[in-house]
């Protein structure tokens, strides 16, 4: 049996705002099934109902280069399973609204004392437990420093048998600072410390992370790849080369309790199945319904959801005078349904488009329930990522026969297998190169096949549906790289 500390700034139900918040509470319900002691730390945001945790009687002194700051812990479990999650509770740190920031694309100034606290956080709470744990598995910039911390002081400090694991879910957020922040982590500044922590003259927890974690993992086998590359490494291409031995793909699972066709609640009761698919036909009505697009089953409908960020393909989708979205919608027998918030201009071009094309519709904010909504009624699911280390919608809609639309990158390269015209076979469209050109052809050659090939659309259907990406082999994965 091991002994696993997830150290992470978002996990579902407590807080989301992608794909890490589900990965970490899947890969830890699943460790802990396998019968490993996993258990969770993460901040106690504002919008975490404190009442229904119970309060730890002991209170956390946490050192943070200035001084002591004092947090109190609380303790929730992971529904469904036995997985405790710790709270670090802080008024002046956490109890705000917003998990980085106030607004996706721009991130609180003191992030660097906030996070700086949580990875400090965790060996204060061992210590308080009582409890040594064999791994400390750190996820993206917001914990990577305690990889860092382990290796620089608390090796020496009670934690000699501990390793660090860094799980990089997206380089394209490094956790950069000025180099003062530093402090919070590093009392003292000698050169040694100074080129870990200092990248392009600002401090970079995340560089921190991936050169004193002792493995480094990102979210499938092809991303793991593309980071070693200078177009896909934001700067740390070179660093993850000098890595390489202990750097490693494992791809994610999703979650089948909460992404099944069979058993969603938000579909009742059109619930359908491989072998019963009418439902998804009435899903597909109610959903143009609400949307208030034309009712028409003849029509293709193609989904997607989406934070509207640059990674995305946002640019190419939906940049006025650039984008490609408004020429597919006027040239082609097709419906958009897009659910999505991220970057202003783009949450307004969309509101524009919808205002002016009769077969596009958008709902800007999140929201879970349209999300699965989408994901059931829909015919194709569009991801033109820029760069995409897993991707879960995509992974998503082939489990409710929803045939994705992806570039050929990340994890959408290594979960969906391109449609071969000749032979029938695949699982959706893949397309090398992000340019609106190139997402017009292929949505082109989707619709044909949708209109001319619709035999080869239910096969495929088939093939999406009966695809399984379980958290159970990705575990296991995990579970091998902790025993090395
Ligand atoms: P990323 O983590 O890069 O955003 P993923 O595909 O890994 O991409 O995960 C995105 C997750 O967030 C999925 O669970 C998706 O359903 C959800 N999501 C993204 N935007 C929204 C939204 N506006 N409303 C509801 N769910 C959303
Ligand atoms: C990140 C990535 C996404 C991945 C998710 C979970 O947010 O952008 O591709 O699926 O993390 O690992």
């Amino acid at each position: 049996m091991k002994k696993i500390l997830m150290v992470t700034s978002e996990a579902v139900p407590f807080a989301k705002t992608g794909g890490l918040a589900d990965v970490v509470s899947a890969l830890s319900t699943e460790l802990k099934k396998l019968g490993h002691d996993v258990r969770v730390l993460m901040p106690r945001y504002y919008h975490i109902d404190r009442t229904v945790l119970k309060k730890h009687d002991e209170a956390l002194g946490i050192w943070l280069g200035r001084g002591e700051e004092w947090t109190a812990v609380y303790e929730g479990v992971l529904p469904e399973s036995e997985v405790p999650v710790y709270f670090l509770d802080h008024e002046r740190f956490f109890g705000r609204d917003g998990i980085y920031g106030h607004r996706a694309d721009e991130g609180f100034k003191d992030n660097a004392a906030r996070y700086s606290l949580l990875s400090r956080g965790a060996f204060q709470l061992c210590r308080m437990l009582h409890w040594t744990p064999d791994v400390v598995h750190c996820h993206d910039w917001p914990s990577a420093p305690a990889c860092y911390l382990l290796k620089r002081e608390e090796q020496d400090k009670g934690f000699k048998n501990t390793k660090g694991i860094l799980t990089i879910h997206n380089i394209g957020y490094q956790g950069e600072f000025s180099l003062d922040d530093a402090v919070y982590l590093q009392p003292e500044i000698d050169m040694l410390n100074l080129s870990t922590l200092e990248f392009s003259g600002a401090l970079n927890f995340l560089k921190a992370g991936i050169i004193t974690a002792d493995k480094i993992t990102t979210v499938s086998p092809t991303y793991a790849e593309e980071i070693k590359r200078y177009d896909f490494g934001f700067g740390m291409d070179g660093l993850l080369n000098y890595r390489h031995e202990d750097l490693q793909g494992i791809l994610n699972g999703i979650d089948y309790k909460d992404w099944n066709p069979e058993t969603d609640k938000f579909i009742e009761p059109d619930n359908f199945s491989v072998n019963k698919i009418s439902g998804k036909s009435a899903v597909k009505k109610k959903l143009q319904k609400e949307m208030g697009l034309p009712v028409n089953q003849k029509i293709p409908l193609v989904g997607i959801v989406t934070r509207l960020v640059d990674q995305k393909g946002i640019v190419e989708l939906f940049r006025p005078g650039f984008g490609t979205m408004y020429s597919i919608c006027k040239d082609m027998n097709v419906q958009f349904v897009i659910l999505g918030s991220g970057e202003s201009w783009c949450e307004e071009e969309l509101n524009h488009l919808s205002a002016e094309l009769p077969n596009l519709s958008v709902y800007i904010g999140y929201n879970n329930r349209l999300a699965h909504m989408i994901e059931a009624g829909a015919d194709f699911f569009l991801m033109p990522s820029r760069y995409e280390p897993c991707g879960l919608n995509q992974i998503y809609s082939l489990s409710y026969g929803t045939l994705p639309i992806v570039r050929n990158t990340g994890g959408l390269a290594d979960t969906v297998e391109n449609y071969d015209q000749e032979k029938g076979t695949g699982t959706g469209f893949v397309f090398d190169d992000l340019r609106p050109d190139v997402i017009y052809n292929v949505m082109k050659w989707v619709v044909e096949t949708w209109e001319e090939r619709r035999e080869d659309i239910r096969k495929m259907r088939k093939r999406a549906m009966k695809k399984r990406f379980s958290w159970e082999d990705s575990a296991r994965e995990y579970l091998k790289l902790y025993g090395e």
